[in-house]
């Protein structure tokens, strides 16, 4: 009999030694000639647990991790390939472990349990089925239960999907284009490269959905390309896609046609930024562009375009599946549906935990953080990627919903959050947002290419004791300047984190003096 076993493919895994892991089995397999099938699945997103190694038996799926290369030997002694609980890596039914048990999968329900790239496998699992219904449909028809599920855009600003949709379906034009946004640049963020490396033909569905309900005939991936795992994989589900004829100029036989292409990142951050995106992939420098033209009626090579966030269009096949209310049932207020969260940072136990807009910040990090990697307290933690506030712990009861961090002059963005211990330097983290605009700046407009500069040698006054008053009151005013003259999102939001960090831990100012005089001092 054939055992089958599960070892993840994904980034994580493949850092944390996955695939010594996999030679160590097939090593021990053979020496014990017993007969394996290595299934190279996704993460779960469980990235603490990593290398998470699962065993199919007769009552279900037994999992162990975190799985070391010399662990395997007395994993198979204690008959693992039965599922055997006794090895103190044994985490039983993978599905009932607390960390995912607790949290509300629809984006990722599939993640970790499937072959990424196999049709078959995504088919057995609820795959397609939201495509087959749209082939069934009007345009208007998915645009109209896209924007009555509530989806609004996860790439941080949360716009409305259906009315982008509606935008560009209301164009006429002999072209029009589906570019995914999978530039994911935010610290502290991996969804969107969980998504690819677990789930890549969910990406590819909401894809083609998001060409039937607008009429684009054409998409692009563009990827970050700091991530080659998610490339490969992203490659191999493209072309077991157009094998089984759910892409290419015939969808299923519907006479329908859309065609998918993965496009490599310029590995700069502001390429995220949608209309940048566009130049880069036009194959000019990633420049901000003016809007209007809103992408949405000028975008690619000039023609009507939806740009989304994979997390966006992830999330469509569910809703075209199970119906826009099974999916704004989720959530609070505007928020509906789920947010992938990011846990990132000093914390024991990172990883994703997608749940419905709603809980408190602080409830997110206690039911799953496991308290920080260090021991030492928690901080400041920071939501939102490097544009995001560093909030204090007065601010944790907060609930996870776009407009109450914005009501805290906050935001969620792509649900990343980093944590902090209580040894962060506040100022230290100021100085570095204001640096990170520096460096990804795209200089097209003064605030934020000049702005963020001086804003560096304004925090580098205030941290070494040089008039710090007067230099805090002008750190503010060039933070209003930058908010309300810059050209994007890049500039406009930098003063976020650094405005917060001087607000909020305004104690780290005289321990950032007090460190430069005893350096000053010591020279
Ligand atoms: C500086 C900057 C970087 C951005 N980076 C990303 C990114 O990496 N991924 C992303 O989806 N959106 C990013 N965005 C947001 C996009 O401009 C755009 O709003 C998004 O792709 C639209 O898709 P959505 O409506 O599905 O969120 C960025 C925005 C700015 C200003
Ligand atoms: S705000 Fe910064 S990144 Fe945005 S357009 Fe201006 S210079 Fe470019």
């Amino acid at each position: 009999m054939s055992h089958k076993i599960f070892i993840p493919r994904d980034t994580t895994t493949l850092a944390l030694g996955g695939e010594r892991v996999v030679t160590a089995v097939l090593k021990e397999a053979q020496a014990r000639k017993l007969d394996i099938e290595i299934v190279r699945n996704g993460s779960r997103g469980i990235s603490w647990l990593e290398p998470l190694i699962e065993v199919e038996t007769a009552t279900g799926r037994v999992a162990y991790g975190p799985v070391e290369p010399h662990d395997i030997a007395a994993l198979f002694d204690t008959g693992f390939l039965n599922g055997n609980a006794s090895h103190r890596l044994s985490l039983g039914d993978p599905e009932e472990i607390p960390y995912l048990k607790k949290q509300q999968r629809l984006t990722f329900a599939r993640a970790g349990v499937i072959d990424p790239v196999s049709i078959e496998d995504y088919k057995a699992h609820g795959g397609f089925k939201g495509l087959d219904k749209s082939l069934t449909l009007t345009g208007q028809d998915i645009v109209d239960e896209v924007k009555a599920s509530g989806l609004r855009g996860r790439g941080g600003a949360a716009f409305p999907t259906g009315i982008k949709w509606q935008t560009v379906h209301d164009c006429s034009a002999d072209q029009k284009y589906i570019v995914c946004n999978a530039d994911e640049g935010d610290s502290g963020t991996f969804a969107d490269r969980l998504v690819m490396e677990a789930d890549p033909l969910m990406l590819i569905e909401g894809m083609i959905i998001s060409g039937l309900a607008v009429g684009a005939t054409q998409g692009y991936i563009y990827l970050r390309s700091e991530y080659p795992v998610a490339h490969q994989v992203m490659n191999e589900a493209i072309a077991n896609a157009y094998a089984s004829g759910y892409l290419g100029g015939d969808i299923q036989g519907s006479g329908k046609a859309f065609n998918l292409e993965v496009r490599l990142g310029a590995a700069a951050y502001i390429c995220g930024e949608e209309t940048s995106l566009l130049e880069s992939l036009e194959g000019k420098r990633g420049l901000v562009r003016f809007k209007p033209p809103l992408p949405a009626i000028e975008g690619l090579f000039g023609k009507p375009t939806v740009v989304n966030n994979v997390l966006s269009l992830a999330a469509v096949p569910f809703i075209m599946d199970k119906g826009s209310k099974a999916y704004a049932d989720c959530g609070m207020g505007r928020s509906r549906g789920t947010l992938p969260f990011q846990l990132a940072g000093n914390l024991k136990q990172g990883g994703l935990v997608e749940l419905a807009f709603g809980p408190t910040l602080r409830e997110l990090i206690d039911d799953f953080g496991g308290g920080t990697e260090s021991g030492l307290p928690m901080r400041a933690i920071q939501v939102g990627g490097p544009l995001g506030a560093y909030l204090p712990e007065s601010q944790w009861d907060t609930p996870l919903d776009y407009e109450a961090f914005s009501a805290i002059g906050a935001v969620l963005g792509h649900g990343g959050i980093v944590v902090f211990d209580e040894s962060v330097d506040m100022t230290e983290q100021a100085r570095f947002s204001m640096e990170f605009c520096v460096a990804e700046s795209c200089g097209k407009c003064t605030p934020c290419r000049i702005g963020s500069t001086r804003g560096v040698e304004v925090i580098d006054k205030i941290r070494s004791g040089n008039n710090v008053e007067a230099n805090l009151a002008l750190l503010d005013d060039l933070c209003e300047t930058m908010i309300d003259g810059s050209l994007c999102a890049m500039g406009s939001m930098t003063p976020i984190p650094v405005k917060s960090a001087f607000q909020y831990f305004s104690e780290d100012i005289a321990l950032a003096n007090a460190s430069s005089s005893v350096q000053a001092e010591a020279k």
